[in-house]
């Protein structure tokens, strides 16, 4: 690629909506980070069509009649933009020691290392699913499925600027430090991992991918809720905007596994398969069997459950207290909104058994997210379950228990069934088989992972959506591979 970056005029390339040509500092500190982003995009973003012209959406403004355009773009001349939702007016703290005080416009001193740790956190997780997910490309369903790829991965790099323009705007030299080290990890890298355990974990296949935007991207989806409601409003403004694009991750999540589940289910009905356990027959067909599904979705359910943290967190009750980090639609909530004398139920290992035990809700917000996280997740297991029964089958996927496969929390030192049964060693080992994605399921879905580029065509194991992106028609061009 051949930008010259010193023409680049960055107050004009950037959309943006916080006045960019007239803040001399953060532009510059910006241009600084660009070619270092520009390299990283190279590294580590999508593995080829990188000239191929892709159908895709850029966020121009934040006005929510039309706040994006749909245009064929080159991935590398994407216009990662810097949009915060607007400012409320008297917008105050909703939550915490500082309740009903003025939203801060500035860093709050006392919480700035807080402030800035969270910041680097959710930031850290938005080039980590583009490094993750770099090898799909090649290996699409279709035009369609691949254009969806590059459309999240192009949002990941918007967020990251986001994160970026925060720390760069209103932490000083730090903030850019932080800012480079932001370029520097690597998702599943020796030396310097990305910094939660899901973002280091592969994405071998494009069921992990779906599963990963359904799960992984809605926990993204309850962190920027919950800093949403930050009393540090340009936080709580640029996690507003990032939700509305998050929702499309989630759809493509979404649809993908209720894609994958239907195209199983009619490969099924034709070949007159009544016993869908019987996976050998099911996979013969070239579709995903449905067991198989449900371990992915075990797996990938679990990995995200982690990224809530311990169930009882001192940080969580002092992110709150500090105004910093609130609760899932915070506002909604009619409480005191400080927690001063309330508890929230806590699942925990209590004398070999799980337990539901009261804690103090403050200490328990890492619980309580997680909780929300869960009745988000149900919904569109309702929608796969309603395919697979509308098809006459009788079978439902279904979320494990918590304790299942847990790296952090309460439950990492156990073993569990996806039901909730505590069991040893040597038979979770024996059975882990049964509930995880095995090393033959793997190469099961490798098998299947075949690109399809002919327009408006699809893989045997996942069936055309319902409706197009931007309405476009089923033999719509998404990608221009060559050009
Ligand atoms: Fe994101
Ligand atoms: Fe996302």
């Amino acid at each position: 690629m051949n930008v010259n970056i010193m023409n680049v005029d960055y107050s004009t390339k950037i959309p943006n909506n916080v006045n960019l040509g007239e803040d001399r500092q953060v532009l510059k500190a910006l241009e600084g980070w660009h070619p270092g982003y520009m390299d990283w995009w190279t590294d580590m973003g999508p593995e080829g069509f990188q000239q191929s012209l892709v159908y895709l959406r850029t966020a121009y403004s934040v006005d929510p009649r039309g706040w994006a355009k749909f245009d064929y773009v080159k991935m590398p001349e994407y216009r990662w933009g810097i949009l915060l939702a607007p400012q409320e007016e008297n917008r105050v703290i909703p939550f915490g020691e500082n309740f009903g005080k003025p939203a801060w416009q500035e860093v709050p001193g006392e919480h700035r290392a807080m402030l800035r740790r969270l910041i680097v956190i959710q930031g850290d997780t938005e080039p980590a699913s583009v490094e993750q997910q770099r090898h799909l490309g090649k290996t699409a369903p279709s035009l369609y499925d691949m254009r969806n790829l590059f459309q999240v991965n192009v949002e990941e790099g918007r967020h990251l600027w986001a994160m970026v323009y925060l720390l760069q705007k209103y932490f000083g030299r730090d903030g850019r430090e932080e800012a480079d080290d932001l370029l520097r990890r690597r998702s599943g890298d020796a030396d310097a991992p990305r910094m939660l355990g899901a973002f280091n974990e592969a994405t071998p296949d494009w069921l992990s991918f779906f599963m990963f935007t359904y799960f992984t991207d809605r926990d993204g989806k309850m962190q920027l809720h919950s800093l949403a409601q930050s009393g540090f409003d340009p936080l709580s403004r640029t996690c507003r905007f990032m939700l509305t694009e998050e929702a499309h991750h989630m759809f493509v999540g979404e649809t993908g596994i209720s894609r994958v589940v239907q195209r199983t289910c009619e490969a099924m009905r034709a070949a007159g398969i009544d016993d869908l356990t019987n996976i050998e027959k099911v996979r013969a067909l070239g579709v995903i069997d449905l067991p198989t599904i449900q371990k992915k979705l075990n797996l990938h359910y679990s990995l995200s459950l982690d990224l809530f943290g311990s169930e009882v967190s001192t940080n969580a009750a002092n992110a709150f207290n500090a105004g910093i980090k609130g609760r899932y639609r915070e506002t909604q909530i009619e409480d005191d909104h400080q927690l001063k004398d309330a508890t929230y139920p806590v699942l925990k290992l209590v004398d070999g058994e799980i337990k539901r035990v009261d804690e103090p809700a403050l200490t328990a917000l890492n619980m309580r997210l997680r909780d929300d996280y869960t009745q988000d997740c149900v919904k569109g297991m309702l929608r796969w379950n309603k395919v697979i029964s509308s098809a006459g089958y009788n079978f439902k996927l279904n979320l494990p228990n918590v304790a299942f496969h847990r790296q952090i929390g309460e439950f990492r030192d156990v073993h569990a069934t996806p039901d909730g049964v505590l069991i040893d060693d040597a038979i979770w080992n024996k059975r882990k088989s049964e509930w995880l994605p095995s090393a033959a399921d793997g190469d099961f879905i490798a098998s299947l992972m075949k690109p399809v580029t002919e327009v408006g065509e699809f893989a045997s194991w996942i069936s055309s959506p319902k409706v197009g992106i931007d309405n476009k028609p089923g033999d719509f061009e998404y990608v221009k591979i060559e050009t």
